[in-house]
């Protein structure tokens, strides 16, 4: 008798709770929006938009030119290159509505790696001024105009271009960052998975700058890029799965992670480091990207928790002392960004289209100026 009641009172209470549940998923779903649709207010200026989600839904458009906060910088854009999160931030997925917006993307600018000339800063700002040339991370770098606050830029050296300093800033600190976690000592072998894409090309350049021994993993169509940027050794995928080689490694580099843990285990030393730095770039669907985002955290903090090889997960961090190291590693030559093509802002969707097929040779950059107009 009891229990029949607790049975029925639990069944009334779920009802309850699933009936709220959907309720405020529904209205949090008709809230939700962007600022597609507000009036342009002060000057204008051209941007790449995305109102509703889908890479066919970018568009160029006149949106208002943004002002700077206190501690912010206003950039007069010059070049501004793609990376794998501009694609996840826009891409039509239940796993993305959830977290960038229910019903539209709440972010509606595109693009975080940004290089050009400081137009205005700040009444806090200190390290920058008007006509410095700068590059860093910002929000909505595909557009004519971007703020970025202060701590997010360096000054560009003044041998590199717009569109080499543009292409720099995420690949080359989730290299850096990533080859830290890894520990890299000179002499060591370092395995890079995933060699040609933004993150992969500064990975092969920075191992081998901390006098590591790299074998890139790539497809056959790059292989001489691979070799032409220091790869030591190649492994072409399509012929060959690195797992089952004879070969041992002190650190796999892993851009792609498409092997189980106990595959990379098989060519880890017995006290080697896989770092996991993503999965497979922009390319990746949605169904196998939450499959490899799972495994990776289950085998990040579970199955290597057990071992004496060491499987660690990390996330890119904004560090300026880092930006600074790889424009100094860019500007004395050690680091040279690898760039397939530049496009025109107003052909930007078309770069987009291109990334999210998920083969881009090193980075796409957009070259803004007059042209865009
Ligand atoms: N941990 C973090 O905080 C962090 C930060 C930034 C990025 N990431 C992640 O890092 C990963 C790489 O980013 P990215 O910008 O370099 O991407 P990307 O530019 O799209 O490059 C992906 C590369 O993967 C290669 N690839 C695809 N399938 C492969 C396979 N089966 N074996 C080996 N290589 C394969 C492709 O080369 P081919 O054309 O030769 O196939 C392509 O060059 C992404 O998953 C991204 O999400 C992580």
């Amino acid at each position: 008798m009891k229990l029949r009641r607790i049975l029925k009172w639990s069944a009334r209470v779920l009802l309850i709770a699933l009936i709220l549940a959907f309720l405020v998923g529904f209205i949090a779903y008709w809230r939700s929006t962007n600022d597609c649709n507000a009036p342009i207010e002060g000057d204008a200026m051209k941007a790449i938009k995305v109102c509703e989600y889908g890479v066919d839904a970018l568009h160029l458009g006149d949106v208002t030119k943004p002002v700077p906060l206190d501690d912010q910088v206003l950039i007069k854009v010059r070049a501004a290159s793609l990376n794998a999160l501009d694609v996840f931030l826009i891409r039509d997925t239940w796993f993305g509505r959830l977290f960038f917006g229910l019903r539209k993307p709440r972010e509606t600018g595109v693009g975080r790696d940004v290089a050009g000339q400081v137009e205005a800063v700040g009444k806090n700002v200190t390290q920058f001024k008007p006509g410095d040339e700068v590059f860093g991370i910002c929000r909505g770098a595909l557009a004519e105009y971007a703020c970025a606050f202060e701590r997010a830029l360096v000054m560009k050296p003044s041998n590199v271009s717009f569109e080499e300093a543009a292409s720099l800033p995420l690949a080359g600190l989730t290299a850096l960052q990533g080859l830290r976690v890894g520990k890299i000592q000179p002499g060591q072998k370092v395995l890079i998975n995933g060699a040609t894409g933004g993150v992969g090309t500064f990975g092969v350049q920075i191992a081998k700058s901390l006098g590591a021994e790299v074998t890139a993993v790539c497809s056959t169509r790059n292989i001489d890029l691979v070799r032409s940027i220091g790869a030591d050794h190649v492994i072409d995928y399509t012929k060959e799965d690195f797992t089952k080689s004879d070969q041992r490694y002190d650190v796999i580099f892993d851009n792609v992670c498409n092997h189980s843990f106990s595959e990379r285990r098989r060519v880890l030393t017995p006290k080697g480091i896989c770092v996991l730095v993503g999965m497979g770039g922009a390319g990746v669907k949605e169904r196998e990207a939450i499959g490899r985002i799972v495994g990776n955290l289950f085998t990040a903090y579970g199955l290597s928790s057990f071992t004496d090889q060491k499987f660690a997960q990390y996330m890119t961090k904004l560090s300026k002392p880092d930006l600074i190291l790889l424009g100094e590693l860019m500007q004395a030559g050690k680091v040279r960004p690898v760039i397939e093509r530049t496009y025109k802002l107003s052909d930007a969707p078309d770069a987009i289209r291109h990334f999210d097929q998920g083969h881009a040779r090193g980075k796409l950059v957009i070259t803004i100026g007059e042209e865009s107009r």
